[in-house]
């Protein structure tokens, strides 16, 4: 691979690839053996390097663990037939991971430093790419802060870090989710459009009162009236009714801009889809889910790609949605992502990074 920056790399003496069972991969459980750092100081990044993937030594006063100044992203790596490793829009998510920066006052990240520290991690790593069906390597970007203080200020301060893990599919089968309209995500103002952990910690505790009525995720409303949905868990989500493919616009600050999200539109629009980016009301959504113009209801998201959703919960009714035929938008959008990610279709928006 062609490399513009030299990255100075101290190998694992032992490898745990061959204690790893590729079989059976949990998300998020098996971590592969290195992890690139770079250390921002003095206003720049520096100390760039790619060390055995290990434990971090913090001090207890470290501002991000106090006030939150963290923020990450997803992004994730295939192996195509000739071995290649194939990474997925890989400059989107140094795009956003910047917007992030800005908002949560962070240093904004070099794209050389960004590309170089992720392809050559992934090239040192690339027998950590799975290659069976539905399996990846799920590369995880984050920056942190790191000054010792606990006065509030953004810090001078951070690390960044890209380690992955390789993964199987995040959802085994479709999910049903409740429309929450007591707990909020994110509201107009908030840091609901950065990829930044307080978001995540938030949304924890509704989550598990979902989980526990028995429901697998959250369609998340509007923190103001809870009127309109805005996304689902940790996924954008689009609904198929009267044929039209509606999500919630990017313009607003409470949804995230999803890398899938800006694909499926993509890929609906080459396809002549109509497709209405605007909020979709809960009264909007029990009327379709009553009279049958709902045809499909999706989360969008890295992890999962494409999680159908089988059934959603409003205001102590659960309504199933219609079973969807093979050809539905839903199944042939993820089957096209498929094929591009894992080199067997072809990439004409120029989506896939090869090496
Ligand atoms: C994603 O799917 O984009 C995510 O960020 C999921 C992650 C929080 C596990």
């Amino acid at each position: 691979m062609k490399t513009s920056l030299a990255i100075p790399v101290t190998k694992v003496q032992k490898s745990k690839l061959a204690e790893t069972d590729f079989s059976n991969l949990v998300f998020g459980k098996t971590i592969s053996d290195h992890m690139f750092v770079a250390d921002y100081k003095n206003g720049e990044w520096t100390d760039l390097r790619i060390v055995p993937y290990g434990p971090l030594q913090l001090n207890p006063s470290n501002a991000a663990l106090h006030y939150g100044q963290s923020i990450f992203e997803g992004l994730k790596a295939y192996k195509n037939e000739a071995g290649e490793a194939l990474i997925f829009r890989a400059d989107a998510n140094w795009k956003r991971m910047n917007e992030s920066a800005v908002r949560m006052c962070m240093p904004e990240i070099p794209e050389e430093v960004f590309m170089e520290g992720l392809s050559q991690l992934i090239d040192l790593d690339r027998e950590w790419i799975p290659s069976a069906k539905g399996s990846s390597l799920y590369i995880r970007p984050y920056m942190f802060a790191t000054d010792d203080y606990i006065g509030v200020k953004p810090s001078d301060t951070y690390k960044f870090i890209i380690f992955t893990c390789p993964v199987g599919n995040y959802y085994s089968k479709p999910v049903s989710v409740k429309v929450e309209t007591k707990y909020t995500r994110a509201v107009q103002g908030g840091t609901g459009s950065a990829k930044t952990a307080g978001n995540y910690a938030a949304s924890l505790y509704p989550a598990l009162q979902a989980q526990k009525a028995g429901y697998d995720q959250l369609l998340w409303t509007d923190g103001k009236t809870h009127q309109f949905i805005e996304e689902s868990g940790t996924m954008n989500v689009m609904f198929k009714i009267h044929g039209k493919i509606i999500t919630a616009p990017i313009h607003s600050d409470t949804i995230l801009k999803g890398i899938t999200r800006d694909s499926v539109l993509k890929l609906a629009k080459d396809w002549g889809e109509e497709v209405e980016e605007r909020f979709l009301s809960v009264s909007e959504l029990k009327s379709a889910l009553e009279d049958g113009s709902i045809e499909e209801a999706f989360g969008t998201g890295t992890a999962a790609t494409i999680a159908h959703i089988r059934l959603i919960h409003i205001d102590g009714k659960d309504y199933e949605l219609p079973e969807k035929p093979a050809d539905a938008f839903s199944h042939r959008v993820l089957a096209e992502l498929d094929g591009i990610k894992y080199g067997t279709k072809e990439d004409p928006h120029g989506w896939v990074m090869k090496f």
